[in-house]
């Protein structure tokens, strides 16, 4: 990415946490929970990326974006989107950590978490149809919220299935994540800095479904790579039985995997692991040739943004 590019990127993003940190609820204790998520907002990926395609067509503005813009606005309800659904996943996951802090539940409790999360969520909604240029816009939104849900039933419902294969991993993936990077790409093009670019839609949409799907492969590698802090409890996928790809390509290709992973102790999944060095590197193949893809999505679109964040696995 160019060096006025990334600075005008960091820029809107300040505004994107101002944009987070103005929202206010009148129950104290949840102020204070929604308070301490901000406070770690991690990366934010998916405002980049829906700030990135806002400002994809030719002649988008070169000065940074109001405070008051429904870019602006629109990439701040998807980090509170994204959010919801962690505060979600960590209660189901049982995570402990986050973002190298203790999570909502870990604090707060089961109950506050899901309060928190429903919360957030819902503002999340009312802030989209507030911004919403076209019924289509929310029909977007809400369908995407399903297909986010529908991943995560899908994860659940294959739960210490041995026989799930890649094909089956890869749509839970599709929906659980890469269908939240999609919707920040088109959300992006939809809320367009100044002017919208409809011509961009089928290359946004592409790339983002494409880069998601790279970034929870990549992920998914990360919770058996013990040796790197990530700020998020290791080995936790195996514990819960949920067979990730590195997982199922060494079911697919070797029987005598199974009665290892069936023992149900992580230790055992990471030293078969460790020992099969070409599962972890055929994953991360996967996950390059998912960039490969996302790359080539935006090849030939009318007007490309800068490059991607930085994903190489
Ligand atoms: C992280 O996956 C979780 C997700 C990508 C989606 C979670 C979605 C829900 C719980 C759906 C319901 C919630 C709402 C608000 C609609 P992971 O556990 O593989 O990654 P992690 O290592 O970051 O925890
Ligand atoms: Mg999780």
């Amino acid at each position: 990415m160019m060096h006025e590019q990334k600075a005008l990127l960091d820029a809107d993003l300040q505004q994107v946490v101002k944009r987070l940190n103005s929202e206010e609820t009148s129950v104290e204790p949840y102020r204070e929970d929604y308070r301490r998520l901000l406070k770690n907002h991690g990366k934010m990926i998916r405002a980049s990326l829906l700030l990135i395609f806002a400002r994809a067509h030719e002649g988008s503005p070169s000065q940074p974006l109001a405070f008051e813009s429904p870019v602006v606005t629109g990439a701040a309800a998807i980090e509170m989107l994204h959010l919801a659904t962690l505060v979600h996943d960590d209660v189901l996951d049982e995570a402990n950590t986050r973002r190298g802090e203790p999570t909502v539940h870990t604090i707060r409790g089961n109950k506050a978490a899901i309060y928190l999360g429903d919360l957030i969520l819902s503002r999340y909604m009312e802030i989209m149809a507030e911004i919403a240029p076209s019924t289509d816009f929310i029909r977007e939104q809400a369908g995407t919220v399903c297909e986010i849900v529908g991943g995560e039933l899908l994860q659940e419902s294959a739960r210490g299935n041995t026989s799930v294969t890649r094909a089956y991993y890869e749509r839970a993936i599709g929906g659980k994540t890469a269908a939240l990077f999609r919707l920040a790409c088109t959300t992006g093009v939809k809320l367009g800095a100044d002017s919208p670019s409809p011509e961009l839609l089928p290359a946004a949409h592409d790339f983002g479904q494409h880069l998601g799907m790279a970034f929870q492969i990549i992920d998914d590698i990360g919770d058996f790579d013990v040796a790197h802090d990530s700020g998020k409890p290791k080995l936790e996928d195996i514990r819960d039985q949920i067979y990730t790809l590195p997982v199922i390509l060494g079911l697919e290709s070797d029987p005598s995997f199974q009665p290892i992973v069936e023992l149900h102790d992580p230790l055992r999944v990471l030293d078969y692991l460790q020992a099969h060095p070409q599962l972890i590197e055929a994953a991360k193949d996967a996950a390059r040739q998912e960039i490969t893809q996302a790359q080539q999505a935006l090849e030939g679109a009318p007007s490309t943004p800068a490059s991607p964040p930085s994903l190489r696995p």
